[in-house]
């Protein structure tokens, strides 16, 4: 399983010390929230700290721009060293648009669903998609209650990636720990996101080891 702890979760008066467990965990990618209180009720962090992140790891950033206008950031976030970036869906009117202009940029193009947004509203891009990101709760915060009908989604989304040829990865953001960890899996995850359930976690080390484990 694929692992991309959530640093919204982090100590920022200590974020390198926290980058460093990461680099030194068997997490693979690291998840990045921006906020801009216009899409989502909250405000996190911008480029200057992505860009600083990036100088301190190795491992691919997973950018998740939970913003209005995402289209009009994409080389600013790929200058910032993002690897994946995640617009949602429900941002952009022009989504094909925004999707071939993340690939042009060199980045992998990523699209988000909130909890109540429907998969087969990708059933026209998602041969183009590098992941889909579902989220299993509704985005703004960490430390939120997992949405049990993502798992279902989980599902839909596998089907309509097997019907449309596309190699499409599967992410899933909010609420994810390991209890409800191996059924997602099971569901057909391919990459967890996890904020509270790594930082807050007493040894967030072996948690990620057991989490890629799963
Ligand atoms: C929520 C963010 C998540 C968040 C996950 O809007 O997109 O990435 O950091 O945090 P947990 O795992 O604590 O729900
Ligand atoms: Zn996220």
């Amino acid at each position: 399983m694929i692992v991309s702890p959530s640093i919204l979760s982090a100590d920022f008066a200590n974020l390198g010390r926290d980058i460093d467990m990461i680099n030194r965990s068997a997490a693979q990618w690291i998840h990045c929230d921006v906020m801009d209180g216009v899409f989502v009720p909250n405000i996190s962090f911008g480029f200057p700290v992505i860009s600083a992140v990036s100088k301190l790891t190795e491992k691919p950033l997973d950018v998740h721009l939970m913003i209005v206008n995402p289209q009009n950031y994409i080389s600013q976030v790929r200058d910032c060293g993002a690897a994946i970036m995640n617009v949602h869906q429900e941002a952009c009117v022009h989504l094909d648009r925004t999707i071939q202009a993340i690939k042009a940029a060199g980045m992998k193009a990523a699209v988000t669903l909130n909890p109540s947004t429907p998969v087969w509203l990708l059933e026209d891009v998602i041969a183009d998609l590098d992941m889909v990101l579902l989220m299993s709760v509704n985005p703004g915060f960490g430390g939120q209650k997992f949405i049990p009908q993502a798992v279902a989604k989980i599902k839909k989304l596998k089907q309509l990636i097997g019907q449309s040829g596309s190699r499409a990865l599967i992410e899933v953001d909010g609420g994810v720990n390991l209890d409800n960890a191996p059924l997602l899996k099971e569901a057909g995850a391919d990459a967890l996101v996890a904020g509270n359930a790594i930082f807050r976690a007493d040894d967030p080390i072996d948690t990620i080891a057991r989490m890629v484990a799963i």
